[in-house]
Order: structure tokens, then C-alpha cells, then sequence
């Protein structure tokens, strides 16, 4: 048997009701918020993510999914028959699929996607609108180590909000705003045991100093600690916060904070973003060790958890990247955004919704009664359903009772049956399944009977 590939799952009915429901309310609230959808594509140049993620994190270091892609329309000159009169055609094709070789580049699925939004910000030039405010709801790819609530292809839910600082994308306003979306989104969506872990990582100057003062901190006990650990502490000491190996923890605990080095400037945004998260009564608890596990991140840096996930309790993450564009080839585009793990979400939310909660079930369900009927009843379903009534319906050959059970089986509310008699008199037997009250209704009513709700 092909099974799906480690790391990866179905979704199915009746849990993609959830989804839906989910998606549902964040394009409403994204509606609300003025956000446009944007959708990129699945891979990009594996340089984007290099440049745009950060060589030394673990996503790009461990993570991806990346494949050397060739042109491979053009076939080499060895297919072709040995022969004199081919000789020329054939140095011609190996030369041809040799700079094909050549022009063949590395891809990536892409294991997050606001690198791939700066990218198409700065290729389309988004500028020219203003500040942009975008979101996106899509599979992202990452190769780890799959447990309860971490998978290979997930979902993220994001977004993002980037423009040149002259349309207030650098304000602090932004970031509030973002946090302030991200509690309504989540106490609409009945998702209520969740803490804001709050924290500035100041502008890329201030950690200049931090990763300094962080190496003469590793310098003295970094022999002590994993091979990883070693390589960053010269390399991009900041990661070693991204550490998961136990023994060196206790070490990890002693290093200095990042609050120590945030200059005048850095200071002051993150107590303006606090301050107006106080005057909106959203609450949070600050985390000066709450780095985030991807190097582009400036000043605001923020996580919401949910205790319901155990170990994979980040059910979204995000912050501000002023220099992100840069780092790109762009020109300054200071943003700030997040993504939730929507697999997440949807776990979250089954705590307290069942799939079968959201699902609409059937208004009704049509038992054509013998030969012919199939037609009948397929003319009452179009009538039914352009009143936006859910319906279904059996066939001819099936016997009373098997329409019976196949109606009771799928939760509909109604059976309607349409035999014979029902079609010469035009007026047909409907029959409420969990009251087993019936009456006959002529056709012209039918549809404001089974909308009338019981
Ligand atoms: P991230 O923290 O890497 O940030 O991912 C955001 C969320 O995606 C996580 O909090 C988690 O819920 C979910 N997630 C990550 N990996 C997995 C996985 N393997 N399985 C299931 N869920 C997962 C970013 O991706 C940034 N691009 C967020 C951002 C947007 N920052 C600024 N703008």
C-alpha cells in the first residue's frame, strides 16, 4: 500500500469542516482589518530563504525541502544514433544541455512565507500603493522531526504589513494593531487559554552589541556545549537560544538578555506598543529570552500559546523585519507580521467545537421510489437547491427502507419521496426524520416548508 509521505496527512470530512470554519472567520476579520489576500508560490529560489531566513537558523540549515532543478525538455546527444551525419546535431545538443545544466538552479518548498512576500513586494514594486497590508492562508514545507502538532507540510495563516516608512509601517501602531487583530481572531474563533509572550530584539545595531556581549559570555563555557551551539557561537551566537539540547540549557540560562542592549530608540517603540496594548485591555507577559527562531526579526518579537498543545504549544509567532527588504535587494520596506500554524488551530479548537458542530448537514434528502423516478427527483433537487437548501438524494433502485437509513445515516433533516403517485398528483410526501411527523406538500411549496426550521 502507497502511504502519504512521513510527516504529511489527509485532511478529511468531517474535520475539513473545521477548517473551513476557521478560514472563514479570519477572512472576516481580515475583511474587517482592510488585509488583501496575496498568494506566492510554493517554491522560490532557495537563495530567498538563505538571504531572507538566515543561513545559520534551523530552518534553513536543517529544514528544507531543496532539489536542484535542471531543464530537462532538452535530451543529451547520447540518445541520438552513432553515425557521421549526426555528429554535428549532436555537439550542438550537448552543448545546449550543458548550459541548460548550467542555468539550472536550486529551488526550495518554502518553509515560511514572509520571505516570499518581500520578494514579491520588491518585484512588483508594492510601494507605489502605500503600505500594503496582506494575508496569506497556505502549505508550508519544513523537514522535522513529525509529532503531535508538528508535521512536514502544514498551514499557515499569516500576515503582513510592510510599506516605505512615509505610509507609518514603521509606527508602532502597526505592531499593536497586528496583536490587537490576533486576540479578536482568537477569542472569535472560541479560543480563549492563550498568553501574548511579548519582547523587543531591538534594531539590528542593538544586537550587533548583544551578539558581542553573548560570544565573551559563550567564550568561557562554550567547549561545554553541542557541536551546533560551537559552530554558532561564532558564526550567529544569537542562535544558540534556538538550542534543544537539554545538558546545555543550564548554560543557555545564564547568558545575558537582549533588554540590556535595546538603544534609546528601540526602547522607546516597544513601551509605545505596550502602551497601547494597556489602552486596548489586551493582556501579555513580556519574555526577554523570546528570540524567535529566524533571523530577520527587529524590535517586536511575539509568540501566542495555548496550553491545550503540550509540547508544540506556539500556535502563532511573529514581529517585526525593518531590514528585511534590504537583506533582499530591496529598498527600505519596514514590516511587521505573523503566521499561525493553522494545524495548531484547528487542534485548539477541537477542545471545545466538533468537526460534526460546523458541518451543515443535508435539508433534505430525496428517496426516488422506482423506475423512471431518478429524473423526477433530480428536477426537485435543482428546484430545492437554488433556495439554498442542502440536498441529496438516492436512486430508483434503492427500496424505501435503505433510503431510510442512508438519510438518517448522513443527518438529514428531511426524506422527501417521490414515487410515482406523488408525481401525477405533483404533490409529494415529506416526511421530519427526528419527529417522524409527514405531511404532503405540493411543489410549488416545498422548498418554504423544508426552509421553515424545526
Ligand atoms: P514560525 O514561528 O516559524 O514563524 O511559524 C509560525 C507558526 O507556524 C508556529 O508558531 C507554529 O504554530 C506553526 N508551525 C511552524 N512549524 C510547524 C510545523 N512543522 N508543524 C505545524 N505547525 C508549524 C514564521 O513562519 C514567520 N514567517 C512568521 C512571521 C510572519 N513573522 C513575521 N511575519
Amino acid at each position: 500500500m502507497i502511504k502519504s509521505p512521513r510527516g504529511t496527512r489527509d485532511l478529511l470530512p468531517p474535520d475539513t469542516a473545521l477548517w473551513n470554519f476557521v478560514e472563514a472567520a479570519v477572512r472576516d476579520v481580515f475583511r474587517a482589518y482592510n488585509f488583501h489576500e496575496i498568494r506566492t508560490p510554493i517554491f522560490e529560489s532557495t537563495e530567498l530563504f538563505v538571504r531572507g531566513v538566515g543561513e545559520e537558523t534551523d530552518i534553513v540549515s536543517k529544514q528544507m525541502f531543496t532539489w536542484e532543478d535542471r531543464w530537462r525538455s532538452l535530451d543529451s546527444g547520447d540518445n541520438l544514433p552513432p553515425g557521421p551525419q549526426f555528429e554535428a546535431i549532436k555537439q550542438q545538443t550537448d552543448a545546449m544541455y550543458a548550459a541548460s545544466r548550467r542555468r539550472g538552479q536550486s529551488l526550495t518548498l518554502r518553509p515560511e512565507n514572509t520571505a516570499g512576500v518581500v520578494r514579491a513586494y520588491i518585484e512588483h514594486k508594492l510601494w507605489d500603493r502605500g503600505l500594503n497590508k496582506l494575508f496569506y492562508i497556505g502549505p508550508q514545507f519544513r523537514r522535522e522531526r513529525p509529532q503531535k502538532g508538528r508535521y512536514r507540510q502544514f498551514y499557515q495563516i499569516g500576515a503582513e504589513v510592510i510599506g516605505p516608512a512615509s505610509a507609518g509601517s514603521e509606527s508602532p501602531a502597526r505592531d499593536a494593531e497586528i496583536l490587537e487583530l490576533l486576540a479578536t481572531l482568537l477569542d472569535r474563533l472560541g479560543i480563549t487559554k492563550w498568553t501574548l509572550e511579548l519582547n523587543s530584539v531591538g534594531s539590528s545595531s542593538d544586537r550587533v552589541k548583544f551578539n558581542d556581549a553573548l560570544r565573551q559570555a559563550l567564550a568561557p563555557v562554550v567547549e561545554k556545549m553541542c557541536a551546533d551551539c560551537q559552530r554558532r557561537a561564532v558564526t550567529n551566537p544569537l542562535r544558540v537560544f534556538d538550542c534543544k539540547v537539554p545538558e546545555d540549557q543550564p548554560i543557555i540560562d545564564t547568558l545575558p538578555t537582549i533588554t540590556q542592549f535595546l538603544s534609546d530608540e528601540s526602547r522607546a517603540h516597544y513601551e509605545a506598543v505596550k502602551q497601547i496594548l494597556n489602552a486596548v485591555g489586551i493582556p501579555y507577559v513580556e519574555n526577554p529570552r523570546l528570540v524567535r527562531g529566524l533571523d530577520y526579526y527587529t524590535h517586536t518579537a511575539f509568540e501566542f500559546t495555548h496550553r491545550a498543545l503540550g509540547a508544540q504549544n506556539a500556535i502563532l509567532g511573529g514581529g517585526r523585519y525593518d531590514g528585511l527588504s534590504e537583506a533582499l535587494g530591496g529598498p527600505a520596506a519596514p514590516g511587521i507580521g505573523f503566521a499561525i500554524g493553522e494545524d495548531r488551530l484547528v487542534l485548539s479548537l477541537m477542545e471545545t467545537e466538533s468537526a460534526e458542530s460546523v458541518v451543515r448537514k443535508p435539508d433534505v434528502y430525496i428517496a426516488p421510489l422506482g423506475a423512471g423516478m431518478n429524473r423526477q427527483a433530480a428536477r426537485l433537487a435543482r428546484e430545492l437547491r437554488r433556495h439554498d437548501l442542502v440536498v441529496d438524494l438516492g436512486d430508483e433502485s434503492f427500496r424505501l427502507k435503505k433510503s431510510f437509513e442512508a438519510a438518517d445515516k448522513m443527518g438529514a433533516r428531511y426524506i422527501l419521496i417521490v414515487g410515482e403517485n406523488e408525481v401525477a398528483a405533483d404533490a409529494f410526501a415529506l416526511k421530519h426524520l427526528a419527529s417522524g411527523e409527514q405531511v404532503t406538500v405540493p411543489r410549488a411549496e416545498l422548498a418554504q416548508r423544508i426552509l421553515r426550521k424545526k
